[in-house]
């Protein structure tokens, strides 16, 4: 349950240099999707290229490889100086063009999509794909900010390709806002996985059966698979296996012309794997910060310590209201927190502000281990809490306690001073929505105070775009009407939306008033839902 206001100060507060996490954050499914690899909860972005070399078994594919292209492809028609494009996902709608061949963008944005939202653009995706593949691959940490906006056309001709000579690179490149050395960065960093296919470019494969792939540091290692600095070494060296440099017609040896632009000096230098390292993790994050100059970036999004997740706020059928969900605690090593030896409970204020007896326990979730583990080494324990409110008082924020048993030390949360804010003008009664088929019912509870403003729901329609992966997606707003139905000070009211096969999964929020006043429960799932919307 979110204040809107809230999420406003959060975006704010992102775009300042330091800035201390606040909950709820539009950010926080993007943190969830780059935090959340496996475990007891999971989103399991990574699991397309979890091993590196992993190609969802279609012979002669990296899903890795294909994602760190995708990403430079879209990137690649940036100008700096005009303030226009860059990773902003046109890619999807400039997939007839030749400089684009082959299904890696497609594949990529196929398995994007189950990740898009009005929380997740698919540039921002694209962006997070180059993090989590390079992580996955044993590559460098690179820094992840939120923010990118989806450009709803193509954008401009001119993707590298290898028959194109020097110049014509270096000038795209520094269109870009890159010069010689970091030209021959990105392209190192890009070429230590993957490698040229035959169905793509059988002119310097030799071979145009499907699935055959030269790959950049050759066939017979598992570098390919290994974000390393062999793609460097080999090229120093002469040794065979990257055909952009070693292929038999000239013309198309673009790395070689590349990797020599400013002899041999960037390359000498790579050739260190520690120095590959930084250098790869500085030019892929200035890859994907290459962004239109409308669009401002977040800070470098950062594991939240403690993370509540509301899953119930809502009248039960003895009048009062279940308030139930989970507490995320960091434990990765270096917090200091044991998942051993932790106890989570919450204390929490009345609608008025004033502390409410008693506190909240939680128990420490068991399945899986009762953990989840996210890019970078991250780890965090959940803890699940379930209890009732009493709706004549109400609740307006909460605080989290985290006690270390053996110790007796907590360590209290309080959301930057100003609690965990709670919304109880409004309820969310998902067991009394439903989908069924093509058809939406919400139902929403507003206490008697507050039962004259405007109530809307936000539905998030899917529309589907010829020829492109990736959905426009468009809020819809339906107006709730008033039911009968009265309880505990709360009046029922329910919104209707037709849903169409390509929504069927989607998203929602629910508005009440407008303004200061305004109190909004905001991106709830339909997923969730069942067939049956049962009687309160
Ligand atoms: C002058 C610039 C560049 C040229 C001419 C170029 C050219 C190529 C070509 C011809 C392929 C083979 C594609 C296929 O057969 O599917 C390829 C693959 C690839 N490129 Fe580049 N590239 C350039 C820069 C970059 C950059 C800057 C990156 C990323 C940082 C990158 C990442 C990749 C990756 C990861 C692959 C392997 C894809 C796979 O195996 O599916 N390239 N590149
Ligand atoms: C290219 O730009 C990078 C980053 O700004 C800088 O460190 C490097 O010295 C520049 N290289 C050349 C050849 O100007
Ligand atoms: C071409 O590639 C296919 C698939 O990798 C392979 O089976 C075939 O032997 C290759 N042909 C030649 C002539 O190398
Ligand atoms: C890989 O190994 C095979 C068999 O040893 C050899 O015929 C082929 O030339 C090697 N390929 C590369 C790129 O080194
Ligand atoms: C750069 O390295 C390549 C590969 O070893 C070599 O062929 C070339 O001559 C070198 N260029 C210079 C200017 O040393
Ligand atoms: C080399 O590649 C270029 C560009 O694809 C092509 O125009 C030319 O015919 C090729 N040369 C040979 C000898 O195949
Ligand atoms: C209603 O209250 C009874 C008695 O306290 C309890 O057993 C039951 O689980 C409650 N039902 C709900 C939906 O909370
Ligand atoms: C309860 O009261 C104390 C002292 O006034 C305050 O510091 C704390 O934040 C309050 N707890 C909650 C959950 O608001
Ligand atoms: C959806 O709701 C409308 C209006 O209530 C109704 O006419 C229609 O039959 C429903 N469709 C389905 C598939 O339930
Ligand atoms: C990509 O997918 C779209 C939508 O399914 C399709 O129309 C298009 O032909 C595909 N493009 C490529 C290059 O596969």
């Amino acid at each position: 349950m979110r204040q809107h206001a809230l999420a406003g100060l959060a975006l704010l507060q992102a775009s300042s240099t330091i800035a201390e996490y606040v909950w709820p954050s539009i950010y926080d499914e993007l943190e969830d999707i780059m935090m959340l690899q496996s475990g007891y909860i999971r989103k399991g972005f990574s699991d397309a290229v979890s091993p590196c070399s992993f190609g969802t078994n279609v012979e002669g594919r990296q899903n890795a490889a294909e994602w760190i292209r995708t990403a430079y492809h879209d990137m690649a028609t940036h100008d700096a100086a005009a303030g226009t494009g860059g990773l902003d996902a046109s890619i999807m709608f400039e997939l007839d063009r030749d400089e684009n061949v082959g299904s890696a963008f497609n594949n990529t944005f196929g398995f994007l999509s189950n990740y898009y939202s009005v929380r997740a653009s698919a540039s921002d995706l694209v962006a997070l794909a180059v993090v989590a593949a390079t992580n996955r691959c044993d590559g460098p940490k690179v820094p992840f900010r939120a923010g990118r906006i989806d450009a709803t056309e193509a954008g401009p001709l001119g993707v590298p390709k290898p028959e194109e000579d020097l110049t014509t690179h270096t000038n795209r490149f520094a269109t870009a806002g890159f010069n010689t050395s970091d030209m021959i960065e990105m392209v190192a960093c890009g070429h230590t996985l993957g490698g040229v296919h035959g169905v793509n470019f059988p002119q310097i494969t030799g071979n145009s059966s499907e699935g055959q792939v030269s790959r950049f540091e050759g066939d017979n290692s598992t570098s390919s698979a290994e974000f390393d600095n062999v793609v460097v070494t080999q090229y120093l060296n002469g040794t065979p296996g990257n055909l952009l440099v070693l292929g038999g017609n000239d013309t198309t040896n673009s790395d070689k012309r590349v990797f020599g632009a400013d002899a041999n000096e960037t390359m000498n230098a790579l050739a260190d794997p520690a120095v590959f390292q930084t250098k790869c993790a500085d030019i892929l994050e200035r890859m994907i910060n290459s962004v239109p100059s409308t669009v401002a970036l977040t800070d470098v999004i950062e594991p939240v310590e403690i993370k509540p997740y509301v899953n119930t706020l809502g009248l039960n059928s003895n009048g009062t209201i279940d308030f139930g969900g989970r507490i995320r605690v960091r434990t990765t090593a270096g917090t200091g927190r044991n998942n051993n030896d932790l106890a989570v409970h919450l204390t929490y204020a009345d609608r008025n502000g004033a502390n409410a007896s008693g506190t909240i326990t939680s128990t420490q979730a068991t399945y899986l281990g009762g953990t989840s583990s996210g890019l970078f080494r991250e780890v965090f324990s959940w803890f699940e809490f379930a209890t009732t409110l009493d709706p004549s008082t109400g609740a307006s924020k909460f605080n989290v306690h985290v006690t270390t048993p053996s110790t007796g030390v907590v360590e209290t949360f309080d959301n930057v001073g100003q609690g965990f804010p709670l919304v109880d003008a409004v309820l969310y009664q998902q067991p009394q929505s439903c989908r069924v088929a093509g058809n939406l019912t919400i139902t929403a509870a507003v206490r008697k105070d507050r039962a004259e403003e405007a109530l809307t729901l936000g539905l998030v329609h899917k529309v589907p775009r010829q020829g492109v992966v990736i959905d426009a997606l468009e809020v819809r707003p339906v107006a709730f009407e008033k039911t009968s139905v009265e309880k505990s000070g709360y009046i029922l009211f329910q919104a209707h939306s037709s849903l169409s096969v390509d929504s069927y999964s989607t998203t929602f929020d629910v508005t009440l008033g407008e303004g200061d006043a305004q109190s909004t429960i905001e991106f709830q799932r339909t997923n969730v839902l069942t067939d049956t919307c049962k009687s309160l």
